[in-house]
């Protein structure tokens, strides 16, 4: 388990953002929410961008993106290089992007997935930890 969760979104995320974020207020689990704040069309690199910078000092914290897809934000974040974003459609690939591929971000799409899917998802990301080992090396070639 982290420390702390920061989650960021477009408008297309938005509505997941807010289910997840009302799971992680029944639960107690700490997150910052940055962003955005409604339906209105925003870009999703911009939201990318604040959450990577986030992650740049808080390198203990995860995050996790949203924008209709999860591929434009996923993409987003992975052009900075201290980010590993997972983009996960099953809980399967959740589980093994942290296992094997140690994601610090987790993406997303609130257009693609049924909203009990996207949370046995996160549980997943959140709950599973980096196994290291032989991945730690192949990691580290990133
Ligand atoms: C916004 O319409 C949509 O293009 C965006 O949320 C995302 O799906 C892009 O990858």
């Amino acid at each position: 388990m982290v420390s702390k969760i920061f989650l960021s979104s477009d408008h297309a995320g938005f509505e997941l953002k807010e289910k997840v974020k009302n799971y992680f207020i029944k639960n107690f689990i700490e997150f910052e929410d940055l962003g955005c704040t409604s339906l209105k069309p925003v870009d999703y690199p911009d939201y990318a961008k604040i959450l990577s910078k986030k992650l740049s000092y808080e390198n203990e914290s995860k995050g996790i993106l949203f924008c209709g897809t999860g591929i434009g934000i996923s993409m987003s974040a992975n052009r900075f290089p201290h980010i590993r974003a997972a983009l996960c459609t099953s809980v399967e690939m959740a589980s093994k992007s942290r296992k094997h591929n140690d994601a610090n971000v987790l993406a997303l799409g609130g257009r693609i997935l049924e909203d009990k899917l996207a949370l046995e998802i996160v549980k997943e990301f959140l709950y599973t930890d980096f196994e290291a080992g032989r991945h730690s090396l192949r990691v580290d070639k990133i």
